[in-house]
C-alpha cells in the first residue's frame, strides 16, 4: 500500500471485483475506457490471473479517504513492447487509470495518484521511462497526464479496442 495524503493504493483483491464490474458497466465510465459495458464474469477472466500473479501486472485499487474509487495498473511494458511499437525496452514501465466514481472526477484525486504511483515506479522499480497511452480524444486525460510531467511522443494507430473497433492512442512518456 502506498499513499498521499487521502489518496492510497493497494493491490486489488477477489472481493473487488463487484465493484469493477459495478464501475465497467457504467456508461459514463465506460465511454472513456471499452466503450461498452463489461460484465462480472469478464472482470473475473480478466482479473483473477493477476490476483493469482500468473500475469506481472500489478492491479490495484485507488482509495479516497478509505473508499475504493478507481483503479490502476503499472507493469513493465517488456512482454507487451510491441503494443507500443517499442522493441529492445529494459526498465520501461506502463501506466492505466481510471476512476469509477464520475462523482470523483475533476477534484485533483487522479492526478496525485498517477504522481504517487509514478514516484514508486521510479524510485522502487528502478524504471528509467514510464509511458501512459490515452485515447486521442480523451482532453481531460491527456490534460493530467500532461500535468504530472508526461510528453506526447507520437500516435499509436488503431491501439485500443473500443466498442467494435480500434481506436488511436497518444504514446506519452516521461
Ligand atoms: C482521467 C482521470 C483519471 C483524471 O482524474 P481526475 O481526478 O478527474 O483529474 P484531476 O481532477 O486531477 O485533473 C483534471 C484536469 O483536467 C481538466 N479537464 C477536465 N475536463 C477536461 C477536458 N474535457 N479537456 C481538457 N481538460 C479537462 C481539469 O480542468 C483539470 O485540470 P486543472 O487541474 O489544470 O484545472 C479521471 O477523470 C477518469 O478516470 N476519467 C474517466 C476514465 C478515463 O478517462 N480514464 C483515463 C483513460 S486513459
Amino acid at each position: 500500500m502506498i499513499s498521499t495524503g487521502d489518496i492510497s493504493i493497494r493491490p486489488m483483491k477477489a472481493s473487488d471485483f463487484g465493484l469493477m464490474a459495478k464501475w465497467l458497466s457504467d456508461p459514463k465510465v465506460y465511454e472513456f475506457i471499452h466503450g461498452k459495458p463489461k460484465n462480472l464474469a469478464w472482470v473475473n477472466k480478466k482479473y483473477a490471473p493477476r490476483i493469482a500473479k500468473k500475469e506481472k501486472i500489478n492491479s490495484c485499487i485507488i482509495e479516497y479517504q478509505n473508499h475504493p474509487i478507481g483503479y490502476i495498473q503499472y507493469f513493465d511494458i517488456k512482454p507487451y513492447e510491441a503494443d507500443y511499437e517499442m522493441e529492445n525496452t529494459n526498465d520501461i514501465w506502463a501506466i492505466d487509470l481510471w476512476i469509477g466514481e464520475p462523482n470523483f472526477w475533476d477534484k485533483g484525486i487522479g492526478s496525485k495518484a498517477l504522481k504517487l504511483i509514478v514516484d514508486h515506479i521510479f524510485k522502487d522499480k528502478k524504471a528509467k521511462k514510464i509511458i501512459i497511452d490515452p485515447h486521442v480524444d480523451n482532453l481531460r486525460a491527456i490534460h493530467v497526464y500532461e500535468k504530472v510531467g508526461f510528453k506526447k511522443v507520437k500516435i499509436l494507430k488503431a491501439h485500443e479496442a473500443y466498442k467494435n473497433t480500434k481506436v488511436d492512442a497518444w504514446l506519452m512518456e516521461k
